[in-house]
């Protein structure tokens, strides 16, 4: 049956465009990928710590890319004072990202408890930027922690966070476990979620038997995957796109110890759409990709559109040194993008 699509571009809420020449590669295939708006994590080398790093940080990628527009976010410190708020909301920042100390890439300079940022939150609460959360507790916390239940385990501090700071907004990003839908179902509409498409496919024997599906947080179970699966069937507006498209080059991923993160930039929409098709949710693409998050961060609609036709294509090995998610399967979609 011929199916063709056309809806508003993407906003992605959650994706890595890194530095350099890794940048210069990537950053001109956010919009072949259907995503016209992005939010850039602050996880480069050195962090962006301040409102002039995201300053600075933009005007690099929008060299790259003219026509997309880039949401920014900074690193989140306790040190962070009540005027650098101020000036990040001021110079449009829209979100502070908390990584929680030594659990991902580059989260060497992240928190180690919640108490040190109090006074930092009740800022943001003031001034309304939101908290953007990568919610796995550290291996070092004595509590068992492993990756399958870091993020399960965090969850009661963000409870704690959330009843302390009710009008703060908080995303708590790439979900990966049913325990975390479930947090996020039961907390009030200032809490929401981003999926990743790579989490609505996985499951823990991908990545145990393929580091390209290594990535922070793990997938997980079977029911867990089938939790998120569930909220977006739904078309639950509490969960939306967030890639967390995050390249390493395949000499970084092909080793004993990989690199975290898999790489959706290049086809992220055609990827969705050939996941919602087989899962028969379709029609729940558009709000997910395009409405859902954008209401949440008070953003208006994209003029841009896309088109997703249903025609097969195979996804390329690699995309200059950069292995995609699902090199070599075929996806059964293709899209035109009017740029
Ligand atoms: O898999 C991941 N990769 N998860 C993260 O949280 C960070 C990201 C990266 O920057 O490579
Ligand atoms: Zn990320």
């Amino acid at each position: 049956m011929e199916k063709t699509l056309i809806i508003p571009a993407a906003d992605d809420f959650h994706v890595h465009l890194r530095q350099g020449d890794l940048l210069k590669n990537v950053v001109p295939l956010v919009i072949s990928g259907g995503a016209a708006r992005v939010m850039v994590m602050p996880n480069t080398t050195p962090p962006v710590y301040t409102s002039l790093d995201a300053a600075d940080y933009k005007s690099e990628l929008q060299k790259s890319a003219p026509q997309t527009e880039f949401l920014m976010t900074m690193y989140l410190k306790s040190t962070l004072t009540e005027t650098e708020i101020k000036a990040a909301k001021n110079n449009g920042v829209l979100a502070l990202k908390l990584y929680p100390k030594g659990v991902t890439t580059n989260s060497e300079e992240g928190v180690s408890g919640f108490e040190d940022l109090y006074p930092v939150f009740e800022n943001m609460q003031e001034y309304g930027l939101v908290l953007s959360i990568h919610g796995e507790l550290p291996y070092d916390t004595g509590q068992n922690i492993c990756v399958m239940n870091a993020e399960e385990k965090f969850l009661p501090y963000l409870t704690k966070l959330h009843k302390d700071f009710p009008s703060l907004k908080i995303v708590l990003e790439h979900v990966s476990s049913k325990a975390a839908v479930d947090f996020i179902k039961n907390s009030g509409p200032e809490v929401a979620a981003t999926i990743t498409p790579h989490h609505l496919e996985l499951t823990v024997d991908d990545w145990a038997r393929n580091f390209h599906n290594y990535c922070k947080p793990v997938a997980k179970y079977p029911e867990d995957r089938e939790a998120l699966r569930q909220v977006v069937i739904e078309g639950n507006s509490k969960f939306f796109l967030g890639s967390d498209s995050a390249p390493h080059l395949k000499s970084k991923k092909d080793i004993a110890k990989p690199a975290a993160g898999i790489f959706t930039t290049p086809l992220l929409m055609v990827y969705l759409a050939d996941t919602f098709d087989r899962l028969g949710c379709l029609d729940k693409l558009k709000d997910f990709s395009s409405t859902f998050g954008r209401t949440f961060y008070d953003l208006p609609e994209n003029k841009k559109t896309i088109k997703l036709i249903k025609e097969e294509q195979v996804v390329p090995d690699e995309y200059n040194g950069i292995v995609p998610f699902r090199a070599g399967e075929i996806l059964s979609f293709r899209i035109e993008v009017d740029v």
